[in-house]
């Protein structure tokens, strides 16, 4: 393989995780005298970018979701036009800190999938590399303390400078290997995440009592997921828990319903138990059709209730009460953000 002279670089960021990992590659690329080009995914119509330089080394950076990219991402790669160039994927995953120890996250399908359909377009995978950055989903744990986020930060500027100095090497790096037997067995729950749970999570979201309408989470949201219904923000199905606006609310007015999901999930488990008990004998117990009603039962009352939380959400009282069964309101629990580079270099 040869040293790339110039770099085209696709990323998506919903905390700015992957972007801190794009800016990196290209700090390393200037200085090896590697033209780097930087485009963020949501703000670039491929249309705009062709011809693209068949010499140029590719490369794609985006967080995992539901243990594959997000649903943007894998819309941006499958729109990607016919090519014959080098393609490195990357990813930034759920890090943690124990000790003087970084957690890696879990990849899943999201460059086995990916390579296959850049494959198909006749492009050459060279590389497939994980990077765990501090984990940003906080609707399922509180965010990192400021001394875990530097240190992941810190640890993640030498891998990337390593990974990086291999690339521009021409060499091959295929990183991602040494954990696919763990992607392939966690393949199953990336589609059900893709089929139905990130529709769950896109309603998870709302504004408490604090917001004041300033509109920030609807214009910066990256798919346009945000409407203001009776002048309050309302979350469609296409929002792709990016984790942007909840991490960028001046007001921190975003919260996740924790006791709204609760208490869904005791509903449909109860109306699930008791159709099961009408329709089927005890000794019969058929597991995924039991799934499967479950999902559709849960999301159709979570579409009913998400209305209608909406609305009561206009009742300051309520509104309170709302909050109060949602951790993200309390203190402790806290938002992120990726830092720059001045916040934790000495
Ligand atoms: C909805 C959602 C799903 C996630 N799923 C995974 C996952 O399957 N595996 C993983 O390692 N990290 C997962 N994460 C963590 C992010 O991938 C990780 O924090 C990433 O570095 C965020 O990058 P960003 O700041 O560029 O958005 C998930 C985060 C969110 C918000
Ligand atoms: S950014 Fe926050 S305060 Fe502004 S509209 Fe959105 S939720 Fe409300
Ligand atoms: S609504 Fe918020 S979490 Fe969902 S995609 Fe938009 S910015 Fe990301």
């Amino acid at each position: 393989m040869k040293t790339p002279k110039k770099i085209i670089l696709f990323y998506f960021s919903g905390t700015g995780n992957a972007r801190q990992i794009s800016l990196w590659i290209s700090e390393f690329a200037s200085k090896s005298d590697i033209d780097c080009r930087l485009f963020d995914i949501s703000k670039t119509q491929i249309n705009e970018l062709l011809p693209i330089d068949p010499e140029s080394l590719i490369i794609f950076i985006s967080p995992v979701h539901g243990f594959n990219y997000p649903k943007i991402t894998l819309n941006f790669i499958s729109h990607f036009p016919k090519g014959k160039n080098n393609i490195v994927l990357m990813n930034t995953r759920a890090g943690m800190r124990i000790g003087r120890w970084v957690t890696p996250g879990l990849t899943g399908t999201a460059f086995l999938f990916s390579s296959f359909l850049l494959k198909r377009k006749g492009y050459t995978i060279t590389g497939q590399i994980p990077f765990d950055m501090p984990s940003n989903w906080i609707s399922i744990h509180p965010a990192l303390r400021e001394k875990s986020v530097k240190f992941l930060h810190e640890k993640n500027y030498s891998r990337v400078k390593k990974h990086a100095d291999k690339i521009f090497a021409g060499k091959k790096d295929f990183l991602a290997y040494r954990d696919l037997f763990q992607d392939i067995l966690i393949s199953p729950v990336s589609l059900g995440y893709y089929l139905a749970g990130r529709f769950a999570f896109a309603k998870s979201f709302y504004a408490n009592t604090h917001c004041d309408n300033c509109g920030l989470c609807i214009k910066q949201c990256p798919v346009q997921a945000i409407k203001m219904v009776n002048n309050r923000p309302f979350w469609t199905i296409h929002c792709e828990s990016c984790m942007k606006c909840m991490n960028t609310c001046p007001k921190k007015a975003i919260e996740t319903a924790h006791g709204l999901f609760f208490g869904l999930y005791f509903l449909s488990s109860s109306v699930i138990t008791y159709l099961f008990y009408l329709l089927f004998a005890d000794y019969i117990q058929p597991g995924f059709i039991r799934l499967l009603l479950f999902t559709i039962v849960f999301m159709a009352l979570l579409l009913i209730l998400y209305r209608i939380q909406h609305i009561v959400l206009k009742n300051k009282f309520i509104g309170k009460l709302i909050s109060f069964t949602s951790l993200t309101n309390y203190k402790f629990w806290g938002r992120y953000k990726s830092i720059p580079d001045s916040g934790w270099k000495k």
